[in-house]
């Protein structure tokens, strides 16, 4: 298109009238067809639902196995030895790329390294590399070439990667599509005042980025892939929303003060890693499971490792229905509520963490189950194992009978919590200068 308009002014017209045609088209459909967008999302969701059923796995402690055996060879002491030098790698995800000095001419190196629930998720591996140069976001029905939202509405697989530190001011959600990694790495990119949205997509990295200061916004017409866009109703203002979504790897991201959740998981989502980011600021910080009538949602499995929850946080970290939760090797530094909660039978293996209660003596309880009595909840399996409790931390566990469905000398024990400093040290985003190991 660039090629054949050459004045500016004629790219003007141009995308006047193609606006206008889609504004009107647009109008149309709104008023005449309300339904069409609601069965196109259905309809998304639908085969979403088959292909989240697909990544859920059968024996989620063989998969916190796994993680956990990972960890103790990553950190033998010969191993932490081997990469004392510029670079320290403290935990199997980072050693996987960090220390090479190549990693901005093998950005895709990044594809292997996810591990936990989310240990599939390549992101845009399959496809190209895509250059975001320009951060603006003005056009929500036909993105400009070159910004954020023309990258991710693509169909094809991506590696979304920036020209230079940016601020992107998202002017509504961001709705990813398939197949995409979104690469902060060389770059401080920050995306702010409207959440990204991962509805009914699978393969989704998002990785070295400053998420902050979303905003909700009324909706309106918005292109959600190449081929689709439509009448959205309001986002909350979440940092990251994944709905009916798998494959889902996020890493080395701060997020902080948004209008929601700082992530949300819902709609029978999973396959799920959370890693070595850092959050602050923020009071409802993590939601896994949003409605007690979504039962559904027992095919949830998330990971949630190597984080740093830090100052200025509230609760939910997180707040879990449902489904399958491994929280391991996280430093909690600060809570004013409680740290990880929820309700729904949910199982939580907290293992490997570190939790340091505020000086509140109400507030000195990691746990919290939302509206349950005790007679109710106790059969819930929620595990404290290795975990290091400072200041008066305790973890309430409950099992009883269910206990026996994972007969708990199955499990491997997690590093212990008391090397975290250690394991999260370099949460959030990095510094990578090109050339240099990471
Ligand atoms: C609305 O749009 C959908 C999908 O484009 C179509 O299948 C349906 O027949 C339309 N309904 C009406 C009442 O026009
Ligand atoms: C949530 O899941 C249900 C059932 O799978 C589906 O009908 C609905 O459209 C989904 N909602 C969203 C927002 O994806
Ligand atoms: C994602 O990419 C892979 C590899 O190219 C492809 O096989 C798969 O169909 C893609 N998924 C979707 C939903 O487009
Ligand atoms: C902790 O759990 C026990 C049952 O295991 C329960 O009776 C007790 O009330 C709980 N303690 C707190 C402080 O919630």
């Amino acid at each position: 298109m660039a090629a054949v308009i050459r004045s500016r002014r004629r790219v003007s017209v141009f995308f006047y009238v193609v606006l206008a045609a889609a504004a009107a088209a647009a109008a149309a459909q709104a008023s005449n067809n309300v339904t069409s967008d609601e069965e196109y999302w259905a309809e998304r969701a639908e085969v979403a639902r088959s292909r989240n059923l697909a990544a859920y796995v059968s024996d989620p402690v063989a998969a916190t196995n796994r993680f956990n055996a990972d960890v103790l060879r990553a950190t033998t002491r010969r191993a932490l030895a081997r990469y004392d030098g510029p670079c320290m790698a403290t935990n199997p995800i980072d050693r996987c790329w960090r220390c090479r000095a190549d990693w901005a001419t093998d950005r895709k190196r990044l594809a292997q390294c996810a591990r936990g629930f989310g240990h599939r998720t390549v992101g845009g591996a399959a496809g190209k590399l895509y250059v975001v140069r320009d951060p603006s976001d003005d056009e929500m029905i036909i993105p400009r070439k070159g910004t954020l939202r023309h990258a991710v509405i693509q169909d094809r697989p991506l590696w979304i990667v920036f020209a230079r530190d940016m601020v992107i001011e998202l002017r509504q959600e961001l709705i990813v599509n398939h197949n995409k990694t979104i690469d902060g790495r060389g770059a401080q990119v920050h995306i702010m005042f409207a959440q990204i949205t991962l509805q009914n997509v699978q393969n989704v990295i998002l990785h070295n980025l400053h998420i902050h200061d979303s905003k909700a916004h009324s909706g309106g017409m918005i292109r959600d892939s190449k081929r689709h866009y439509g009448l959205r109703t309001r986002s909350d203002g979440d940092g990251v929303s994944v709905l009916s979504s798998s494959n889902v790897w996020i890493d080395h991201v701060s997020m902080s003060s948004c209008s929601d959740g700082l992530i949300d998981v819902v709609n029978g989502s999973t396959a799920i890693t959370v890693s070595n980011s850092h959050f602050t600021d923020h009071d409802h910080v993590m939601l896994f499971g949003a409605s007690n009538d979504s039962p559904q949602d027992a095919v949830m499995q998330v990971t949630v490792a190597f984080n740093h929850f830090g100052r200025g946080l509230v609760q939910r970290m997180p707040r879990c229905r449902y489904g399958f939760f491994h929280v391991v090797n996280n430093d909690y530094t600060h809570w004013i509520m409680y740290a990880i909660g929820g309700n729904m039978n949910p199982t939580i293996i907290s293992q490997g963490n570190r939790f340091i209660a505020p000086d509140d003596p109400n507030a000195k309880e990691v746990t919290k189950r939302e509206y349950t009595p005790y007679k109710d909840y106790k059969e819930w399996v929620w595990k404290s194992q290795g975990d290091v409790m400072m200041n008066g931390a305790f973890f309430n566990e409950s099992g009883g009978q269910n206990e026996r469905k994972y007969d708990r000398f199955d499990f491997i024990p997690a590093k212990h919590g008391r090397y975290v400093g250690q394991l999260t040290r370099f949460a959030g985003p990095l510094k990578c200068i090109v050339g240099q190991p990471c």
